[in-house]
């Protein structure tokens, strides 16, 4: 969205002009501005009243001097209020809800969402295409051919009663000041801000109206919050959000300072997905998807036990009950579900490039941004806004930090349309550290935080 001068010259916007300048002066001088001075601000930019320039400016100030809390929760409510909102029945089903913060080979959704719903909770779950480095859940289900990812209100009720569970692409009609006020942020460097982070996430997640939340907050250089003090803060402020709005919430803080997976890229990542509700296992992605599976059932039944809820987790992958819920979903939305059967039948690129380790020693770091990025090159992501996605291309990782390699070992295999693609090997190469001594893997789990919902 562009608020053009041409355009605002016609709508005669001097209130709405003054109202956002006094905004820029107060938030500077750090007096707090009232809720009803927020939602205006807000409401003012998505009728096209207040010019990009202007919006850009109090953003980049907010980026800058940060939100009170009270501050933070009219912003929230005001993308909120400004949108439409999901309901579902009171005493029907209860529905749980599931967000990531966004990395490489972050591939939980695609396990936890069939595995809860196989434990009798129903998931809701809007998701987004992949931003730079980092994979989108939706990016990923593309790889399915024919499954519908456009679902209106009414057909996510009909999933959710049908199948109870339901991934579609974030309607644009939730939290519409959020979606404004995103891509000016995007390309004027103010993403990176906790109060604005929250309120976009929470307003997203409130107007899907789930009786519960997890979300996953992850943390190291393939993050968008690398520091970890920093991801704490933030899931602490939403938490404290998700409180405010009656939500009850649980965050996990999880480590992205090496890919979480061993598959990057859409169609890779539904096949890892795939073998995990197999019951295949993969270290650190293995053990995200358990505990945030057993955070959506406790957030869905407060009273719920750990263990019950590990054992319940467990069940739902060992009966098959899960990957029967997976078959099912896809089925249900129009997916070609022989490739689900049948993973092979996926997209899959025509060419591999094996990379290898440039000396011995023990392997100190895959950096995932720069694995993101190889993966982005082979065209798993988009360098350009419209750019066109290789489903099949991606990153299959061979070893991670902590294993011992010998010079000339692969490490990784790159999956692309053209042979030995120049750049993207490069990149691969380069996101592998190997250093003398023995080095042991960061712990994946930093941190887990709970509301009850009536804080
Ligand atoms: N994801 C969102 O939805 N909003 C942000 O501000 C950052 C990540």
């Amino acid at each position: 969205m562009t608020n053009s001068p041409a355009k605002l010259r016609d709508s005669g916007t001097v209130a709405a002009s003054a109202r956002i300048q006094a905004a820029i002066t107060d938030t500077r001088s750090g007096t707090e501005l009232s809720a009803g001075t927020i939602r205006a601000l807000i409401d003012d930019f998505v009728a096209g009243h207040t010019a990009d320039h202007q919006m850009a400016a109090w953003l980049a100030t907010v980026a800058c001097r940060g939100l009170s809390p009270d501050e933070t929760f009219a912003l929230t409510d005001a993308y909120v209020q400004g949108g439409e909102r999901l309901r579902f029945p009171r005493g029907g089903r209860v529905v749980v809800d599931k967000h990531s913060t966004g990395g490489v080979a972050d591939t939980v959704s695609l396990v936890v969402v069939p595995v809860v719903a196989a434990c009798g909770v129903a998931v809701v779950k809007m998701s987004g295409g992949g931003l730079g480095f980092a994979g989108g859940t939706l990016d990923k289900l593309a790889s399915i051919k024919g499954l519908r990812l456009d679902l209106g209100p009414a057909e996510v009720h009909e999933m959710i009663d049908r199948v109870g569970m339901c991934i579609t692409g974030q309607n644009a009609s939730l939290a519409p000041g959020d979606g404004a006020t995103y891509a000016l942020r995007d390309i004027t460097a103010t993403v990176e801000s906790i109060p604005l982070i929250a309120a976009s996430i929470m307003s997203k997640k409130v107007a899907v109206g789930a009786d519960g939340l997890v979300l996953d907050v992850k943390t190291g250089p393939g993050a968008l919050i690398p520091d970890v003090d920093r991801a704490i803060e933030l899931a602490e402020t939403m938490i404290g959000l998700a409180g405010r709005f009656g939500l009850r919430c649980r965050v996990v803080v999880t480590d992205m300072s090496e890919p979480l997976g061993s598959l990057v890229g859409n169609a890779l990542e539904v096949r890892e997905a795939i073998a995990l509700l197999n019951g295949a296992s993969v270290s650190r992605l293995s053990e995200v998807c358990r505990t945030v599976a057993r955070l959506m059932l406790q957030s869905a039944d407060p009273n719920l036990t750990g263990e019950a809820a590990e054992i319940a987790v467990t069940q739902a992958l060992t009966s098959g009950a899960a990957f029967r819920h997976l078959r099912e979903w896809v089925k249900a939305q129009g997916g070609d579900v022989r490739m689900v059967d049948e993973p092979d039948r996926l997209p899959s690129a025509l060419h591999r490039t094996t990379v290898t380790a440039r000396r011995s020693g023990w392997v100190h770091e895959v950096d995932p941004r720069r694995v993101g990025m190889a993966a982005v090159h082979t065209g798993a992501g988009r360098l350009t806004h419209n750019a066109e996605l290789d489903y099949g291309a991606g990153v299959e990782l061979l070893r991670r930090v902590g294993d011992r390699v010998d010079a000339g070992d692969p490490v990784a295999v790159l999956h692309a349309a053209t042979e030995n693609p120049k750049h993207a090997v490069r990149l691969l190469a380069d996101a592998f550290t190997v250093g003398e001594e023995p080095c042991a893997p960061a712990p994946v789990i930093h941190r887990v935080l709970a509301n009850t919902g009536r804080d």
